[in-house]
């Protein structure tokens, strides 16, 4: 989609569509609005404040070919009281605008830009953002009854003092929109189409096209270094285990001596191996790579911002498949720490792998980490698929992922991880086992976890509940929802500045 920026009268711009935001309970002869329905002989009034556009939020009126104006429709969308117009709510709106009337021929959106209380450049972040993360298509593989969306550019109609905000917004919306989009491609294709290798290969292309570094470890590397515990899970599989490690070193560090580490879950389909899934719902298990894909998409976001810091992206990949081969229930491995893990689950395969993928972000150096998996059913029992759960061994750093995530949008909620949760995953005949039993299932994987990091701060983010959206809204399709990416880059790139200017923080949902 191509973004524009034009300062005239919005009656002027000619497009299919002209999306203009109307706050409650505003009249149409309110500054922005009398212009239009002035041009347009007075149609905006003639429905403003009636039951077909009361202002409020998610409420949409269509006009057709309105005489006097230079567009096809024009499109009142309800944007609620002016104080709730937060930066989600533009990205709301924008999302259902292009993904509802988009479609079916529209090319050419303009959208007048009404920010109410938020910055010019937060405003069009989130326009941008709202509309490539709607347009998102799901039904790839479909061949026919497709009605994708058609728009094709969104044009932003803005006062001269803003433009120069808007554009630079604009941009980093862009970035951070088709990197959400491209992490939501990979989590929706299946498990036949990306394998191990095939995410390692996509890893790949992604670092040449950003000028990331990459490194792909292959299972002679991996035995080398030890990797006894992401071994055991893929050994099942005839398909082969990838260690994929990107790394954006940024030209001009704040702190040279500080690198941050994104470590993402990537079973690219997870069938419990010999502790075998129930069939039903199987099927959704190719998203257990998506706090994987999460990693790749933010990395690629941070290599286009050019944040000041030095970031490593490391996502194990593999399958958990039931064979001959495959670990067994009681099986003992030895992780690349040295400590012993007792299998008693093969289906808890998240932590085997992300155990030794945390063990190698510390031997590259890594002075803070944070994981992203789809780890544990339990984690939706307990949040449901709202909040994504945040763990932690050091509060400091868990603040500053929970600020990130605040701006950028993304609910996150912090879970307890007592010493007391520790007495749950201790072995009889091993250090630890892979499983705590029934009680607190998210907390237990997560304590497992944290046996891994030492002394670094580390947080871990259980995206189970949040990783996939399970339904249709308006400004999203049901699907990957690309969860993490977008607080992953506000992580990096927000306080410490971007090579596109971030102006200010956004504000929370
Ligand atoms: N990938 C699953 C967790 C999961 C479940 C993600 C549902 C998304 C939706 C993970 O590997 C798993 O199977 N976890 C087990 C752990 C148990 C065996 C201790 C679970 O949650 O049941
Ligand atoms: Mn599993
Ligand atoms: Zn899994």
């Amino acid at each position: 989609m191509k973004f524009h920026v034009v300062s005239e009268p919005a009656y002027q711009v000619a497009a299919d569509v002209l999306v203009v935001p109307v706050f409650e309970d505003e009249p149409a002869t309110s500054h922005d609005l009398a212009l239009i329905d002035e041009a347009a002989g007075g149609l905006l009034a003639q429905v403003i404040g009636t039951d077909e556009m009361k202002g409020k939020p998610g409420q949409f009126a269509l006009l057709r070919v309105p005489a006097g104006l230079a567009t096809r429709r024009v499109l009142l969308a309800g944007a609620g009281k002016p104080e709730n117009f937060t930066v989600g709510a533009a990205r709301k709106l924008s999302g259902a605008a292009v993904r509802g009337y988009g479609r079916k021929g529209v090319a050419a959106v303009a959208f007048l830009a009404r920010t109410a209380d938020v910055s010019a450049f937060d405003f069009a972040q989130a326009v941008a953002e709202g509309a490539l993360i709607a347009v998102f298509a799901v039904d790839s593989y479909r061949t026919e009854d497709r009605d994708p969306v058609t728009a094709e550019s969104l044009t932003v109609i803005v006062s001269e003092a803003d433009a120069t905000a808007i554009k630079k917004g604009l941009e980093r919306g862009r970035v951070i929109g088709e990197s959400v989009n491209f992490t939501r491609y990979l989590v929706n294709e299946p498990g036949n189409s990306i394998t191990p290798t095939c995410l390692a290969h996509h890893a790949q292309v992604v670092a040449n096209e950003t000028g990331l570094a990459v490194e792909v470890l292959n299972e002679d590397r991996m035995r080398d270094l030890g990797m006894g515990a992401l071994l055991s899970v893929s050994r099942g599989s005839i398909e082969e285990p990838r260690l994929i490690v990107l790394r954006y070193t940024a030209a001009n560090p704040t702190d040279a001596t500080d690198t941050l580490a994104l470590v993402g879950k990537g079973i690219t389909f997870d069938t419990g191996g010999i502790s075998l899934k129930p069939a039903d719902g199987m099927e959704k298990m190719k998203y257990d790579m998506a706090g994987g894909a999460a990693v790749i998409g933010a990395m690629r976001a941070i290599a286009l911002l050019k944040p000041d810091v030095n970031v490593i992206g490391l996502v194990p990949t593999c399958e958990n498949m039931p064979s001959g081969r495959a670990s067994k229930p009681g099986d003992i491995v030895t992780s690349m720490l040295g400590k012993t893990i007792e299998i008693i689950n093969t289906d808890a395969e998240g932590r085997l792998i992300l155990c030794d993928a945390l063990a190698y972000a510390r031997q590259l150096g890594a002075t803070r980490i944070v994981d992203l998996a789809t780890l544990t059913g339990a984690i939706s029992v307990a949040l449901g698929t709202t909040y994504c759960g945040l763990f932690t061994s050091n509060q400091p750093h868990a603040d500053a992922v929970l600020a990130a995530a605040k701006n950028a949008d993304e609910k996150v909620w912090q879970m307890p991880l007592d010493a007391e949760y520790r007495d749950l995953i201790k072995s009889d005949i091993a250090d630890l086992k892979n499983t705590g039993g029934r009680y607190g299932g998210s907390i237990t994987a997560a304590y497992f976890l944290r046996e891994f990091v030492g002394d670094v701060p580390w947080v871990h983010l259980d995206i189970a509940g949040v990783g996939w959206n399970l339904e249709n809204k308006p400004h999203l399709p049901k699907g990957p929802s690309g969860f993490g990416v977008r607080m992953l880059v506000e992580f990096v790139t927000g306080e410490k500045g971007s090579g596109v200017g971030n102006q200010g923080s956004g504000s929370e949902s």
